[in-house]
């Protein structure tokens, strides 16, 4: 029984010393399989091809990532399971990220970063938190994280996500148009799935208070990005942050670039710290092993 494991070298070799020391029952092999009929456990950012023929005893696909959509999951194997990256890092620089970017449409930093290029020395009216309003889309690991981090703030706080939730200080929603009717600061950390792609376009903009400020950190082709640009334009967005974009890199001389209310940052809101990650996917091959649930396992047929 082996663990094959295919991403970067440096999270490689301290996944290899993990493993060497914690499960050393089971083998593991870096880049390639010595026996492939012996994998099955594989550790990697996307799939390789030809799974089923390559690894015909696989059982689980650990993503590097908190994100799944990189891997075409009604075409893998049946038997084949998906487990996301579960490792408190990841919540932990979600929850820095999302208050960066929200207080910093709040406190009006794109206008004056814009103000500065220009050397111009002008004030806008600072609004107060409480007449703010926050809303997260997605209310998982990473949504409820960043909205305890913005708690302190008095940003009245809301969230959507597909069933419904009790979280003390958060108003909980299901319906979009309600949300989205309060939600002064959207903040985006929905996972990519057919119902989200393209969620992020004309018409909900359009449902967004005027003059509202988008935080996008969920993926890239959940925004319009033509939308995004003519709502900045037009006045219906004041501003943007965004970590992510379709496609990443951004191209060069997109719009985007250069607009004056947006702040881009280059997918960097979470980067997996390797020492956590090796510990979550020992955690769940333990788990499978022993016929436990495997923390972070993706309903396949859901998307996340
Ligand atoms: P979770 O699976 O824990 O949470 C997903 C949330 O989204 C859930 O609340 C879910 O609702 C909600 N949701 C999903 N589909 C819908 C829908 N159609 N309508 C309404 N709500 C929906 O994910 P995480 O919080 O761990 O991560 C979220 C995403 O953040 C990742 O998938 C990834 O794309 C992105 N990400 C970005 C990073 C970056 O660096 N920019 C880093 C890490 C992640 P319900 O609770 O009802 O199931
Ligand atoms: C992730 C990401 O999914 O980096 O972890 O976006």
């Amino acid at each position: 029984m082996a663990v094959l494991y295919l991403s970067t070298p440096e999270r490689g070799a301290v996944f290899a010393r993990a493993f060497g020391e914690q499960l050393p029952e089971v083998t593991f092999w870096q880049d390639r399989a010595k026996d492939p009929g012996a994998v099955r456990y594989l550790v990697t950012w996307t799939a390789p091809e030809h799974l089923a023929e390559t690894y015909p005893n696989l059982r689980l696909i650990f993503s590097v990532g908190a994100g799944v959509d990189q891997f075409d999951l009604a075409g893998l194997p049946p038997g084949v399971g998906v487990v996301r990256m579960l490792e408190p890092g990841l919540a932990e620089q979600m929850r820095e990220y999302v208050t960066l970017g929200v207080l910093a449409l709040h406190r009006d930093l794109p206008l004056y970063l814009d103000n500065q290029r220009a050397r111009r020395w002008q004030a806008a009216a600072n609004r107060p938190a409480a007449e703010r309003r926050v809303g997260v889309l997605g209310l998982g690991t990473l949504g409820q994280a960043a909205l305890a981090a913005l708690a302190p703030f008095g940003f009245p706080l809301a969230g959507w996500s597909r069933t419904r939730k009790t979280i003390p200080g958060v108003e909980c929603f299901t319906d979009l148009d309600a949300f989205l009717a309060r939600s002064d600061i959207l903040v985006c950390l929905l996972p990519l799935t057919p119902e989200t792609s393209g969620l992020l376009d004309a018409s909900l903009f359009a449902r967004l208070p005027e003059g509202a400020r988008l935080l996008h950190a969920g993926r890239g082709r959940q925004l319009d990005h033509a939308a995004l640009l003519a709502a900045l334009d037009n006045g219906r967005l004041a501003a943007a942050m965004l970590d992510v974009t379709e496609p990443e890199p951004l191209p060069a001389g997109h719009p985007l670039w250069d607009h004056p209310r947006v702040i881009l940052t280059p997918h960097v809101a979470c980067q997996t710290h390797a020492e956590e990650a090796a510990v979550h996917v020992l955690a769940g091959v333990r788990a499978d092993r022993a016929g436990a649930p495997v923390p972070g396992l993706v309903d396949r047929e859901r998307g996340y």
